[in-house]
């Protein structure tokens, strides 16, 4: 059998620990304080981190593969994991030299790195996971 158009999706899984502390400089400690909650602990705090990368196109018919997700894994721990994991991120991750460490930002900053890797035909939409609870999609918009 000949699939002669094929559009899917593949993802990958991958999961990363570090500590953050999120901090606005320009605004009063109380307001910090208030505002952020135990994520603005002076002394930083960690997270279990969970990211998915979702890559969206169209099948290769000749291998029958969307993407190698072999190289898939490898891009996301170059770019996103084994340059956060077990990191504080606003002290040893220079893309958050300024930037707030919040969920969104770490999405946003994982989807940028991600994409500069990927195959331009393809679609990428990622989903980060802060705790089991709460997560932020991104699909670089
Ligand atoms: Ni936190």
């Amino acid at each position: 059998m000949f699939v002669p158009y094929m559009r899917a999706s593949a993802s990958r899984v991958e999961r990363f620990n570090a500590a953050h502390r999120l901090h606005n400089p320009n605004w009063s400690d109380e307001k910090n304080a208030s505002f952020f909650g135990l994520c603005n602990n002076e002394n930083y705090h960690g997270h279990n981190y969970r990211l998915i990368v979702k890559v969206t196109g169209e099948v290769d018919p000749e291998s029958g593969y969307l993407l190698d997700l072999k190289l898939l894994k490898d891009i996301i721990r170059s770019e996103v994991t084994q340059r956060f994991d077990h990191k504080n991120l606003n002290l040893d991750v220079p893309d958050f030299k300024g930037l707030n460490p919040t969920a969104e930002n770490i999405a946003y900053v994982a989807w940028h790195r991600i994409r500069k890797q990927l195959d331009n035909k393809l679609v990428l939409h990622i989903t980060l996971y802060e705790t089991e609870r709460n997560f932020i999609e991104y699909d670089g918009q």
